[in-house]
């Protein structure tokens, strides 16, 4: 990474303004996936080990301003001091005098949790007094913050213009993983596309198709290839306005240079409700039923590809995951993922949750704790969180 880190800072005896995405959902007082809290513990070890104070801050859902009491992060500096395992302090304020008295009370090695930032609307608006208030709070800036980095927010592009910026270890890992894949992947190269919108996963074809070497291609997302190739899909979920899309990249694909795009040849189907469950053919699909998952053929030849791949990146549910049995190609994909020697990156919400569902989140090289952010780096973006960090100075990253 070309950005500075905690490794490079001394943050001894000072106010350390930690940002970190715990965007998190709870249901009847338990946290629904603690992922993004697990990845970020080591950052606050280090930081309360070399006697920072740490003040953390993150936003939950999507507020805009309101002061939502189930939105509190509360409950996740309960369940975050089960993890540090040491007492976590929480103020319900994330600026104004309260925020400041409880900073006040810290000592080195503390570490103090603030309300939800996104109860100030100013948050989103990146309003620059709210980001100076902010960072009047602490000494140095870290961001952990991944899964939110894409976002132009005054906790994440503001607060590093007044006190020096630094990335935390996930930030670190997250970011090197996702350009090493983007920028420089030992090949075969394989990607796993699925999930509903053409749009997404087509600016990420287009950014890693020098690079890949295969494609496979399920979820919603092949309806609308397979409709390219003038196969009746019946009443299955299609972008009509990506048809041409789909034509385009497979019209490229078909060029001659490197890239071969997988399809699926059998899909499950259903119709209704989710009635009459079957795998068929693609060839074979009924009027009035829908493609809901892939099928084992079109398993079996994802894993005859992704056992020869030396880098596979993985993005997007193969079919409507989060129902049985249509969660099945997902699960079959993580598996296959946690059982060959390669390396392997996940990322996005659905496609982390079919990895830990199957239970071999441990097998995976890494497991992105971003939605949207890691979609944007596998676009090829710079995501403003990280460009506004400190640069590592020239003749060091010249040594490195
Ligand atoms: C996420 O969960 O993807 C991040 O926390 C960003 O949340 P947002 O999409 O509400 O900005």
């Amino acid at each position: 990474m070309k950005k500075q880190t905690i490794r490079n800072v001394d943050v001894q005896g000072k106010r350390v303004f930690l940002r970190v995405d715990y965007n998190v959902q709870f249901i009847n007082g338990q946290i629904l996936d603690d992922h993004r809290l697990r990845e970020s513990v080591a950052t606050i070890w280090a930081l309360r080990g070399n006697g920072a104070k740490v003040i953390i801050c993150s936003h939950r859902g999507r507020p805009h301003g309101e002061v939502v009491p189930e939105l509190s992060n509360r409950p996740v500096a309960e369940h975050l001091s089960t993890l540090v395992e040491e007492p976590i302090a929480f103020v319900d304020a994330c600026v104004g005098p309260k925020a400041r008295a409880a900073i006040e009370r810290m000592t080195p090695g503390d570490v103090l949790m603030l309300e939800n930032v996104r109860f100030h609307r100013e948050e989103e608006e990146n309003d620059a007094s709210f980001a100076a208030e902010l960072a009047s709070l602490a000494d140095v800036y870290v961001n952990d913050a991944f899964g939110t980095a894409h976002r132009e927010h005054a906790s994440i592009v503001g607060v590093p213009r007044h006190i020096p910026g630094v990335a935390g270890l996930l930030l670190e890992r997250e970011v090197d993983y996702l350009s090493r894949v983007s920028e420089d992947p030992e090949r075969p190269f394989a990607l796993v596309l699925g999930g509903a919108k053409v749009a997404d996963k087509i600016a990420i074809l287009q950014h890693l198709q020098r690079n890949a070497d295969v494609v496979l291609i399920g979820g919603a997302i092949a309806n609308t290839f397979l409709k390219a190739q003038g196969i009746d899909v019946g009443a299955s979920l299609v972008e009509d306005d990506r048809i041409d899309t789909a034509l385009e990249v497979m019209r490229q694909a078909a060029k001659g240079n490197h890239l071969r795009l997988v399809l699926p040849r059998d899909v499950v189907i259903a119709d209704g409700q989710g009635e009459n469950v079957r795998t068929v053919s693609v060839n074979r699909v009924p009027p009035g039923f829908r493609i809901l998952d892939v099928g084992q053929s079109t398993l079996d030849d994802f894993r005859a590809v992704l056992q020869s791949a030396r880098t596979v990146v993985w993005n997007g549910p193969m079919g409507l995951f989060e129902r049985e049995p249509f969660d099945h190609g997902s699960l079959e994909v993580a598996h296959i993922l946690g059982a060959i020697k390669a390396t392997t990156v996940v990322g996005g919400g659905e496609t982390a949750a079919a990895v830990a569902r199957a239970g071999v989140s441990d097998r995976i090289s890494h497991v992105s704790t971003g939605g949207g952010a890691s979609l944007a780096m596998l676009q090829g973006e710079v995501l403003p969180g990280v460009d506004v960090l400190l640069d590592v100075p020239e003749p060091a990253a010249r040594a490195r």
